[in-house]
C-alpha cells in the first residue's frame, strides 16, 4: 500500500476523519496561540501614554457607571471620513490602561476618543448638566445630579491598587497618596501640585467644575472627558513614522 492509498482511511470512516481534522486544527491554533503567552504585551508602546490620575479614573467609573457608552464610541477607525472628522486614528497604547475598554459599538453621540482640549471645563460643565442649553436639538440626557454630589474619595486608592492588579503599572507612591492626589489634581495653588505632576507628567491642574468646595462627581467626570485622547503628542509620532 502506497503512501497515498493510506489516506482512504479518512475518506472512508467519518470519525477518523474527524479525529484527523481536529489534529490538524490544534497544530494550527498552537502554532498561532503559543507565542502569544510568552509575549510580555502585544500592544507597541507609545511616549505620552500613562495610566489614569486618581481624579480621572473616577470620573471615568462614573462614564461607565451612567452608560455614557451606550450612545459615544471612543475609538476612531482609520477610514477618511473618520479621520478628517474626528483626528488621528486610535491607537491600541491609547486604550491599554483600560478596564474596562470603552470602545462601544453605538454612536448616537459622536465619538469621543479625542475629545480632550477640544471645549473648556465650562462648556462641558453646562453640557452634562443640559445639554439643550448648548445643543438645541440634543437627545442627550442631562445629567444634573454630577454637580451635586460629593465625589467618594474613600475607595480610589483601593480602585488603583486593583488596577495594579490586572497590569496598570501604578506604583507604590501613586497608591500611597491616591487620594491625596485625586485633590491636588483640582487645586493649582495647592501645595501638593508639584509632587502630583510629578507622579502624573502631562497630567492638567485645573478646578474642572470651576466650584469651590469639595470634589464633585462633576469635577471628576470633567477631568477624565479633557484628557481623553490628549496623552500622545501626534506630531512627534509621525515624525518619527516617516522616519523609519
Ligand atoms: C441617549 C444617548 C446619549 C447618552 C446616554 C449620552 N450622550 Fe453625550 N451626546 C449625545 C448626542 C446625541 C450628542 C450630540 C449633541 C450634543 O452635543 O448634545 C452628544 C454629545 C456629547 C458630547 C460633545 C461631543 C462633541 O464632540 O461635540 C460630550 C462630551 C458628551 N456627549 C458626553 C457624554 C457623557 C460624558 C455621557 C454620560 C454621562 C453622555 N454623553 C451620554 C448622546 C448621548
Amino acid at each position: 500500500m502506497s503512501f497515498w492509498n493510506r489516506h482512504k482511511i479518512f475518506e472512508k470512516n467519518a470519525t477518523i476523519l474527524i479525529g484527523g481534522i481536529l489534529v490538524v486544527i490544534a497544530i494550527g491554533g498552537l502554532v498561532e496561540i503559543t507565542p502569544l503567552f510568552y509575549l510580555k504585551s502585544t500592544i507597541e508602546v507609545v511616549d505620552g501614554v500613562r495610566p489614569y490620575t486618581p481624579l480621572e479614573l473616577a470620573g471615568r467609573n462614573i462614564y461607565v457607571r451612567e452608560g455614557c457608552y451606550l450612545c459615544h464610541s471612543q475609538m476612531i477607525r482609520p477610514l477618511r471620513d473618520e479621520v478628517e472628522r474626528y483626528g488621528h486614528y486610535s491607537l491600541a497604547a491609547e486604550s491599554m490602561y483600560d478596564h474596562p475598554f470603552q470602545w462601544g459599538s453605538k454612536r448616537t453621540g459622536p465619538d469621543l476618543a479625542r475629545v480632550g482640549a477640544k471645549y473648556s471645563d465650562d462648556w462641558h460643565v453646562r453640557h452634562l448638566i443640559n445639554p439643550r442649553a448648548i445643543v438645541p436639538q440634543s437627545v442627550m440626557p442631562g445629567y444634573p445630579s454630577l454637580a451635586a454630589t460629593e465625589l467618594e474619595l474613600e475607595d480610589v486608592a483601593a480602585h488603583l491598587r486593583t488596577s495594579r492588579a490586572i497590569g496598570v503599572p501604578y506604583t507604590d507612591d501613586q497608591i500611597a497618596n491616591a487620594k491625596a492626589d485625586l485633590k491636588a489634581q483640582l487645586d493649582p495653588d495647592g501645595a501638593d501640585a508639584e509632587a502630583f505632576q510629578k507622579r502624573y507628567p502631562n497630567a492638567v491642574v485645573r478646578n474642572f467644575d470651576g466650584k469651590a468646595g469639595e470634589p464633585t462627581e462633576l469635577d471628576a467626570l470633567v477631568a477624565y472627558l479633557q484628557m481623553l485622547g490628549t496623552l500622545v503628542d501626534f506630531k512627534l509620532y509621525d515624525e518619527k513614522a516617516n522616519l523609519r
